[in-house]
């Protein structure tokens, strides 16, 4: 990762959807057809990792509010909580390049949004970072860096925020 130099920015005109290509089908044909619009529509925020190459795209992720009933947590973490929905932030999509696969950049994209889902949640409450991995081996990459399944849905994963924050993020 030092050799390159890497800025984290919003999607925008001037990036190439289209050379992106990560090995998961499903995650480039987001990036070239719907990331966009979901921009345009408030549904999702999509920010890239842009590369030293003009407009290439090295890896990109995208944020989304979401909420979850308390009884999905384990009870040690539920019974602190009150009655109402859980706010937390959804990393719904994310993938690196497979030019740029294995070199650290995953893990740098995966604190960036770590670190703008703390700031945010010092103006917006948010209690949990919320990932959705697509297969095993994802699923493995996020827990390495502590994400836990949802009993009920164990490709769906968090982490409560402040634990982030006890890290020092
Ligand atoms: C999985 C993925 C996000 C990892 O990104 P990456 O840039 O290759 O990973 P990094 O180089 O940053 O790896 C950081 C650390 O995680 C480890 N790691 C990488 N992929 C891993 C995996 N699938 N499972 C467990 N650990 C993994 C690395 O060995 C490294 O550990 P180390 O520092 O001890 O050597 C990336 O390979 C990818 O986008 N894959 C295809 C698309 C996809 O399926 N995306 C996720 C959909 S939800």
């Amino acid at each position: 990762m030092d050799e390159l130099s890497i800025s984290v920015e919003p999607l925008g005109s001037q990036h190439d959807c289209v050379t992106f290509s990560c090995g998961e089908p499903a995650l480039d044909d987001y990036l070239r057809h719907r990331a966009s619009q979901d921009v345009r529509r408030r549904v999702a925020q999509v920010f890239v990792a842009a590369g030293d190459t003009p407009g290439k795209i090295a890896g990109y992720y995208t944020l989304s509010a979401v909420s979850f009933e308390k009884d999905r947590l384990p009870d040690e973490l539920a019974k602190k909580l009150p009655h109402y929905p859980v706010p937390a932030a959804l990393i719904g999509r994310f993938a690196i390049d497979c030019n740029y696969q294995g070199i650290g950049l995953g893990e740098f994209l995966l604190l960036d949004a770590i670190r703008r889902i703390i700031h945010a949640s010092l103006t917006i409450a948010v209690y949990a970072i919320v990932v959705d991995a697509k297969n095993d081996n994802v699923q493995a990459f996020y827990e390495r860096y502590g994400f836990k399944s949802f009993a009920s849905q164990p490709r769906r994963l968090f982490m409560p925020v402040q634990t982030f924050v006890n890290l020092g993020l």
